[in-house]
Order: structure tokens, then C-alpha cells, then sequence
């Protein structure tokens, strides 16, 4: 297992302001990558405060725990998927959380590990799933999805050109199956020329499998609902989104909550990077933490 890996929380003075309301109190970060939202919380809560991690990587979760490993047992790593977290919270026998985090998408050790398959830069297998046990891979959608299935995913994801490449797709793949990101990705250089532009031709492809592969929108609407009864009152949920379609739903989903009543919106713009911050770290440019308060 590599060890050697890193990844820079976003926003973690802004999560730690926000989220927490009692520095005793019980957190959930539902989505702990590398630990650095909880280490950073860590730092502010008191000795008796504990801070419950949940990953859906079995890798990194092992990564998390050796990172939280000083923290003694003022920490508690879980792998699971946070779609299930009233299982995982029932099972640890927590009610009245103080506050949950959600952290969404991957981190910077599954796009810089070509092994898993996420990134559009290096070369890997068509893989692209953040638990390595599920059974849906980026090559089966790929090589076996129907034409209309993939051209609708690459759509919702922003993509214009998605008839063009999901034709591509269909087509290269009665000739030879494609087993590589990089086959891929030249293939949708071939559809939409590179031109050196900011953004990859191949990025809203790329996303949209990606997000296909892990069901990300189905998990999330599940994640929020299955957290609400387990937030003690006065208890908030962070949630940091990196992409519009992410952003809406959490979005209408706070806005639903707020209009029920029992909830209050505490971010009533999404807070965003400072101009410091996106210097420094590049994958904070498109994040945005939205919170919401349970009343
Ligand atoms: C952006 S990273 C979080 C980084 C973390 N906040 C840190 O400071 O290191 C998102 C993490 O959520 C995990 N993840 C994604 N979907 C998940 C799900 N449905 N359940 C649990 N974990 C998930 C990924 O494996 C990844 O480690």
C-alpha cells in the first residue's frame, strides 16, 4: 500500500468556524479522505470531544486511521458508505451528533494513482471506483452500457458534445474493447480536438463516469436524508461540493429542509476560497461549503 500520498483539506477554517457549535461535542466527518478536515477539527475540540471518520476506500480509510493514530481515541475511523450512515451511526451507538461533514468527491490520492483510474493525465485501467469491492467499473459502462445510457450520463454531467462521443465510444468498442483511460481519452481527442484550453475535452466525460460508477448523486441525497434524525438540536451539516450538479442538489435539498421547518440555513450563499486559498491549492477553485442548522 503507498503511503506516500497527500491531500490538502478545502476550506478547513471555514468547516471548523461553521460546523462547530460545542467544543465537547460529537462529530461525524462523513467523507475523511486523508483526515485533514478531522485533524483540523481535532485541533479545536476539546479532550473530550471525538471525531467519528467515514470512507467508503477500504485504502483509505487504512490511510486515515495511521494518520489519526495520535489522536488516540478522541478518533474512530469506519469504512462504509456514508449512503448508509444511519446503519453505520445505529452501529456505533450514536444519537445527537454535535455536527457532520461531507466532503464530497474524491481525493487527490485517487486522481494521482493511476491504478485507480480516475484521471484523465495518466494512464490507468478503466476502473474509477472510490470502493475497489463494488462491482460496476468505468470498463463495464463503457464497453457494455447502451448507447443512449452513456450519451444521457455524459449529458447530465454538461457535456454538449455527448452524442458525438458516446457514438465513439459505441462505435471503437466493436473493434476492440477500450481498456485504458488514456484510449479514452485520445478517443475523445479525436471527437473534440485539444486545443490547450483550461479545461480537457475529456473532463465532463471523465466526471460523468466517474460519478455514474460510484451512484455520487444517489449516495448524497441518501447521505443528507439518513444523517437528519441522528443531528442533535443545534447540530449543523457541512456539506463542500465541487461541481454545479452537486451544488444543486444540495442546494434544493437545504431549501426543501428550511421550507419543512426544524432546519435553519446558516450559509445562505455558499461560502467559497479565498483568492489565498485557490492560489495554493488548485482543487479548492470550484469547492463550495453550504451549512444548515438543525433547529
Ligand atoms: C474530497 S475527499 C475528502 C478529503 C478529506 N476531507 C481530507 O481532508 O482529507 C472525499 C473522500 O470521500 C470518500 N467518499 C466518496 N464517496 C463516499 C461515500 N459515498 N461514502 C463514504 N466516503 C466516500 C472518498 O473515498 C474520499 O476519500
Amino acid at each position: 500500500m503507498d503511503t506516500n500520498y497527500t491531500h490538502q483539506p478545502v476550506l478547513p477554517e471555514e468547516v471548523a468556524g461553521l460546523l462547530i457549535t460545542d467544543k465537547s461535542g460529537i462529530y461525524v466527518d462523513a467523507t475523511l479522505g486523508l483526515a485533514g478536515h478531522a485533524i483540523k477539527m481535532l485541533s479545536v475540540l476539546n479532550e473530550g470531544a471525538r471525531v467519528f471518520g467515514v470512507d467508503w476506500d477500504p485504502e483509505m480509510a487504512a490511510l486515515a486511521a495511521k494518520n489519526l493514530e495520535p489522536y488516540g481515541t478522541r478518533a474512530k475511523v469506519i469504512q462504509g458508505n456514508f449512503a448508509n450512515i444511519d446503519e453505520i451511526l445505529t452501529r456505533e451507538n450514536l444519537t445527537g451528533i454535535t455536527g457532520i461533514l461531507f466532503d464530497l468527491g474524491i481525493s487527490s490520492l485517487h486522481f494521482d494513482k493511476p491504478s485507480r483510474g480516475f484521471s484523465l493525465k495518466h494512464e490507468g485501467p478503466l476502473d474509477m471506483r472510490i470502493n475497489p469491492a463494488n462491482p460496476l467499473t468505468a470498463y463495464n459502462i463503457i464497453n457494455h452500457w447502451p448507447y443512449e445510457q452513456i450519451e444521457h450520463l455524459i449529458r447530465v454531467c454538461g457535456e454538449p458534445k455527448s452524442n458525438k462521443i458516446a457514438r465513439a465510444i459505441v462505435e471503437r468498442r466493436t473493434v476492440k474493447p477500450l481498456e485504458t483511460t488514456a484510449e479514452l481519452r485520445s478517443l475523445i481527442e479525436r471527437v473534440i480536438p485539444f486545443r490547450g484550453e483550461k479545461i480537457h475535452p475529456a473532463t465532463k466525460t471523465f466526471l460523468a463516469i466517474r460519478v455514474a460508477v460510484n451512484s455520487e448523486f444517489d449516495n448524497l441525497t441518501r447521505g443528507i436524508q439518513k444523517a437528519m434524525p441522528f443531528l442533535a438540536k443545534g447540530a449543523r451539516m457541512g456539506i463542500i461540493t465541487f461541481h454545479s450538479l452537486e451544488d444543486r442538489i444540495v442546494k434544493e435539498t437545504f431549501k426543501i429542509m428550511a421550507d419543512m421547518g426544524g432546519w435553519k440555513m446558516i450559509t445562505r450563499k455558499p461560502v467559497v476560497p479565498s483568492e489565498t486559498e485557490t492560489l495554493q491549492n488548485k482543487r479548492a477553485r470550484s469547492a463550495k461549503l453550504r451549512v444548515i442548522e438543525k433547529a
